[in-house]
């Protein structure tokens, strides 16, 4: 299964969620067994490559590749959240999306201090998200020092964004 496989696999759909976007739908990739095994071996990869101590993914679709990648590569998961579904009190900020506003959570005692984190998302378009959950797991005293996707959107400058931040940022397809 080469890149362009895996390319071939995401589903573009006009208009979604709002006029005017192109909706990169990574759940046709994901409904593929062999095409999704692939993606979450060359995130493993990647991640064992950068020395993680522990992998974070962010909701919802951050989720299903970085849980898989936590498992296949045995390594912890940490989820950062949309708000108000963390059982103790978190650490939130608040960010802007291509498509409106949001928020991330994270529990403040679930990163060691110190500990070199992997963050892993589906895409990354703005990189705004990517930035909110760099920014929440450094308070809670993690090191992002590497940040992984499946997709990048490079119209939308968010990776170059992330790099500013001092994260190198890494993907499968764009
Ligand atoms: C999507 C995607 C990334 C984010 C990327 O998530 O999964 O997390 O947008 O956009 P950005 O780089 O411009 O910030 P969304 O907020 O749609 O949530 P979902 O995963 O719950 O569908
Ligand atoms: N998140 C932000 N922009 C997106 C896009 N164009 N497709 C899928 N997810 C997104």
């Amino acid at each position: 299964m080469t890149r362009d496989d895996l390319k071939a696999l995401v589903r573009s759909i006009p208009d979604f969620p709002q006029p005017g976007i192109l909706f990169r739908d990574v759940t046709t990739l994901i409904g593929d067994g062999p095409g999704f095994a692939a993606a979450v071996a060359m995130l493993s990869e990647k991640a064992l490559a950068a020395e993680a101590d522990v992998i974070a993914g962010i909701e919802a679709r951050g989720f299903i590749f970085g849980a898989a990648v936590a498992a296949r590569t045995g390594l912890g998961f940490v989820p950062v959240r949309k708000p108000g579904k963390l059982p103790v009190p978190a650490l939130a900020i608040d960010y802007a999306l291509e498509y409106g506003t949001d928020t991330l959570e994270i529990d403040p005692g679930a990163i060691g201090e110190g500990s070199r984190v992997v963050l892993i998302d589906d895409l990354i378009a703005t990189g705004g998200t990517a930035l909110a959950a760099t920014e929440l797991i450094r308070r809670a005293g993690g090191l992002v020092e590497r940040a992984l996707f499946v997709i990048d959107l490079p119209d939308l400058g968010g990776a170059g964004r992330l790099r500013e931040a001092g994260v190198t940022v890494d993907w499968l397809i764009d």
